[in-house]
């Protein structure tokens, strides 16, 4: 079996020990947007990051502005490890081993990475923990769907701080708490024209959720497996290097792919060093795709078929053609609720909804970001998630 699912059930227990919640649904929200509400904690505030500047530079006028917050989510990052381990032996080996990691790492991203450790005064090792091991502790529900028009939605939750720190007084995850105040939209310009904009948390220098505007919208979750991310980071240590990391891949294809069938391939064709499932949509109809991936290739390709009446995929963290672990069921809700909505009624407005019902909106998600190409808009919210609400 997989090993989220034991981490799952350990964490269940650790959580239901504290305070039992039931796995908590409810009936499709409608009428959510413009948001607003206890679910909704506020806007995202939107920087450009102009690639022409050196990478070191790149970040500067973010990392000045979230210093704060930045240093304040690495402080629970600190808290969290001494808490493992008291002796602070933890962040001490982090300090003084992944600053030598960092030069292994990709043009440009390395000297990304040291330019926003400069900025913001954490040391380095701490910069590169929060840029590689993010993957272990994601957990996402991302869907495209096409309307009747043939117009493209794409939506996804983030959801992020699994196991990170469960707050008993406050019932929330210690870890997605700090992380809300970095989250942000960016950007990206060449040339002072935008090449693809982004929602991310300031300090992390790979994509999770973006969009080329009129040409492709693309979000990656996460995918558990035995041949999993840790195998392929510690052989990176080790010095086997062939693989790509993810959030680097999703972001050099936003960066240099022009068109949806090129994006496709990169994302299937690239050898990586975590399984990972990729959600890509078009700008012409039919259009959108999950891309199951290992490591070394893709394993399935599930795209909008309209023949068959299949409208919208959506992925969540298992793979399509299984069920997904019971404890931890956001499809069938998510399903049954863009069932509900019908293609007929299918916008940016349903796609939150849909996004906003529980347990598709748990105590860990940190941002909605709701995603129409055509437009090559982009708009994201920070949410909250108030009790009875599910931990994840
Ligand atoms: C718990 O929540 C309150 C109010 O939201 C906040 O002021 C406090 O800092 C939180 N405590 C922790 C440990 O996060
Ligand atoms: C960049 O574009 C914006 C509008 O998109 C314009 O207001 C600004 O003057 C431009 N800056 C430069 C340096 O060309
Ligand atoms: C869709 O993307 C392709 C490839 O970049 C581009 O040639 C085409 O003009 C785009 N179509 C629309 C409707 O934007
Ligand atoms: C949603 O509709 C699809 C296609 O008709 C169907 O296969 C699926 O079982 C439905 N799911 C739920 C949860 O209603
Ligand atoms: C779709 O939207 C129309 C108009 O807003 C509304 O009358 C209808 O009830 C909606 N259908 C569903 C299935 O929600």
């Amino acid at each position: 079996m997989r090993s989220c699912v034991f981490l799952l059930s350990a964490a269940f227990l650790c959580v239901t020990s504290a305070q039992f919640i039931p796995p908590y649904t409810e009936d499709c929200r409608t009428h959510m947007y413009p948001p607003n509400g206890p679910t909704f904690r506020g806007p995202v505030s939107w920087y450009t990051v102009d690639l022409d500047l050196p990478p070191s530079k790149r970040w500067t006028p973010l990392i000045t502005d979230k210093k704060t917050d930045l240093v304040n989510m690495i402080q629970a990052i600190r808290d969290l490890a001494n808490a493992f381990v008291p002796s602070g032996k933890l962040i001490e080996l982090v300090d003084i081993t992944l600053p030598l990691m960092v030069n292994t790492l990709p043009y440009p991203f390395n000297e990304e990475i040291k330019g926003i450790s400069t900025d913001s005064g954490v040391p380095l090792g701490e910069v590169v923990l929060f840029n590689i091991f993010y993957e272990v502790f994601t957990v996402c529900t991302s869907i495209v769907a096409e309307d009747n028009k043939g117009n493209l939605v794409h939506g996804r939750n983030l959801d992020f701080g699994l196991f990170l720190g469960w707050d008993v007084k406050n019932k929330s995850w210690t870890i997605s708490e700090k992380l809300k105040p970095l989250v942000v939209n960016l950007d990206f310009k060449r040339k002072n024209q935008t090449v693809f904009k982004s929602t991310n948390f300031a300090g992390y220098v790979g994509m999770l959720t973006g969009i080329k505007p009129h040409t492709f919208t693309l979000t990656m979750n996460e995918r558990f497996s035995l041949d999993g991310g840790y195998i392929g980071i510690l052989e990176w240590i080790m010095g086997q290097r062939d693989g790509m990391w993810m959030s680097f891949l999703t972001r050099s294809v936003l960066e240099n792919a022009n068109s949806y069938e090129e994006a496709k391939k990169h994302l299937a064709q690239t050898k990586m060093l975590a399984p990972a499932y990729f959600i890509l949509g078009g700008n012409q109809t039919q259009q959108g795709c999950i891309i199951t991936r290992s490591r070394e290739l893709s394993i399935n390709i599930l795209e909008i078929d309209l023949k068959l009446g299949r409208w919208y995929v959506l992925e969540t963290n298992y793979d399509h053609w299984e069920e997904p672990f019971f404890l931890d069921d956001r499809r069938t809700p998510a399903m049954k609720c863009m069932n509900q909505t019908t293609q007929a009624n299918m916008s940016l407005k349903t796609m939150y909804d849909v996004l906003s019902t529980k347990p598709v909106l748990n105590k860990l998600t940190t941002y909605t970001t709701l995603m129409q190409v055509s437009e090559g808009k982009l708009e994201s919210y920070i949410r909250d998630c108030p009790d009875p609400c599910m931990p994840w």
